[in-house]
């Protein structure tokens, strides 16, 4: 029976035989047999795989093999004389399924730069690191998943195109479309956010949640944006801003404990070889409080840090990458939830609050990161809403249904947005974004 290998390793079932299907790593001959250690991305560790010269293809075909053949092997299990494994498998057969050049072959046994890497997209995720990305990021889904479905939280395919612009910082990709080039008969785009549309189902089923790709088309560089990437957003109604802190703190801390407990090998090699002392900094954020501070609070921690900051601190300032990240890297080195930000620098949606210079909202911040989560109350009455969104120079004729919302059955309603590659980079020690998604898209690169 073809097994995964991740199976066979746990199993440890001794003269049971197996078939394995995957890519070779390595091949070491010695006097009479050869070892092949083989891959199939179901977990970090390889199979060891002993080919004895009696086997039919073994000097024409076994001999030759390198690393990123593809074999199916049928063998059985045994128990591993050599040390730093327990079993591995004698071959009864080994069929050569592709054969790879090793002339060619972009991969060698040596250490590649992720830098390398990224140019080689369609073969980086045979490497351990790039695998164990990939295993962590699927993990993470299931997690998402699980922790809303288990509160009862209803999923919501939010579309992916649209003719809302939810954030309103004009960084929508415009769509072109039919012979015309206005498909719709107006301007649409590739969403910034399903925040608008997810309100809607909030305001009709209670809890809902979205988890899909979003667009950006912002001209940033950096290691903690991409063009496109996805988005967690719950909605939840009669929520305000306390209980929507709460959410997102329970979420993070509920997706960091399942990868600590499922993901231990994948977990183990990042904080080996990618960001020492990753596992102790994952348990903490399950162990500790979040602390939390006002961005009013944060300023004044700003003004007194003992720190000369590129971009200058004052009241009414959208905090920098290097604001945040000393708050919660440098000062309280752990989660940080910073709330009750400026008006003037928030998206309409956001609720305003009783001193009218400041809206219910909240930035979650981790160390390495940043900003890892973005959410607010909405705004949920009709009047302040209208005015937020004519201040904002919105066309109240095209956001007609947001405001029906205010004005049939309204209640204080919030929300937020998860970047699900900030996470994945967060658990995984990725410095990177590149590095946590399949296939980035950042300006000037798309390859495949
Ligand atoms: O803070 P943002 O822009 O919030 C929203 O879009 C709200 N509509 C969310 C809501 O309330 N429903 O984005 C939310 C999160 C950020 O905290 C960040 O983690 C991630 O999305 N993010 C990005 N991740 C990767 N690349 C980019 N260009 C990102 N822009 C935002």
């Amino acid at each position: 029976m073809r097994k995964k290998i991740q199976q066979i390793l746990q199993e440890k079932d001794l003269e049971n035989q197996v078939v394995i299907a995957g890519w070779i790593r390595t091949r070491r001959d010695t006097g009479s047999f050869s070892f092949l250690e083989v891959n199939d991305g179901s977990s970090l560790g390889n199979i060891q795989i002993v080919a004895d010269q009696q086997l039919a293809n073994y000097k024409d075909e076994i001999v030759r093999l390198t690393a990123g053949c593809a074999v199916e092997v049928t063998g059985v299990v045994k128990e591993s004389p050599a040390k730093g494994q327990e079993i591995e498998v004698q071959a009864t057969e080994v069929n050569i399924v592709g054969w790879a050049d090793p002339e060619t072959y972009p991969l060698q046994k040596k250490r590649h730069s992720f830098e390398y890497l990224r140019e080689i997209s369609h073969l980086r995720p045979r490497t351990n690191a790039l695998g164990a990305v990939a295993r962590v990021r699927s993990r993470l889904t299931m997690a998402i998943h699980s922790f809303f479905q288990e509160r009862g939280f209803i999923q919501v395919h939010t579309p992916i195109i649209t003719t809302s612009d939810c954030e309103g910082a004009g960084e929508m990709f415009q769509i072109k479309g039919g012979k015309e080039g206005e498909f719709f008969g107006r301007p649409a785009g590739l969403t910034v956010s399903g925040q608008l549309q997810a309100e809607v189902y909030a305001l009709s089923l209670g809890d809902v949640y979205t988890f899909g790709p979003t667009f950006r088309a912002e001209n940033s560089n950096t290691s903690r944006h991409l063009a496109e990437f996805w988005m967690i957003e719950p909605e939840m109604a009669f929520c305000d801003l306390a209980c929507n802190m709460a959410v997102a703190r329970d979420m993070l801390k509920y997706c960091l404990n399942d990868v600590l407990t499922n993901c231990q090998e994948d977990l183990a090699l990042f904080d080996n070889f990618i960001e020492k002392g990753l596992i102790r900094k994952l348990k903490n954020v399950v162990e500790q409080d979040f602390k939390h501070i006002t961005y009013t609070e944060a300023v004044d921690l700003l003004l007194k840090a003992d720190k000369a900051f590129e971009f200058p601190v004052s009241w009414g300032i959208d905090l920098q990458s290097e604001h945040e990240r000393y708050l919660t890297e440098e000062l309280f080195k752990k989660p940080l939830i910073v709330t009750d930000y400026p008006a003037a620098i928030k998206p309409f949606y956001m609720r305003v609050s009783e001193d009218g210079k400041t809206v219910a909202a909240m930035d979650i911040l981790v160390p390495g990161i940043g900003e890892i989560v973005g959410g607010s109350q909405r705004e949920e009455r009709y009047d302040v809403l209208m005015k937020r969104m004519e201040a904002a120079q919105i066309n109240l004729d095209e956001y007609q249904w947001y405001l029906d919302l205010r004005k049939y059955g309204t209640v204080p309603h919030s929300g937020f947005g998860l970047g699900f590659e900030r996470l994945v980079q967060f658990v995984t020690g990725m410095t990177n974004i590149r590095e946590v998604i399949p296939f980035p898209r950042t300006p000037g690169f798309a390859p495949c």
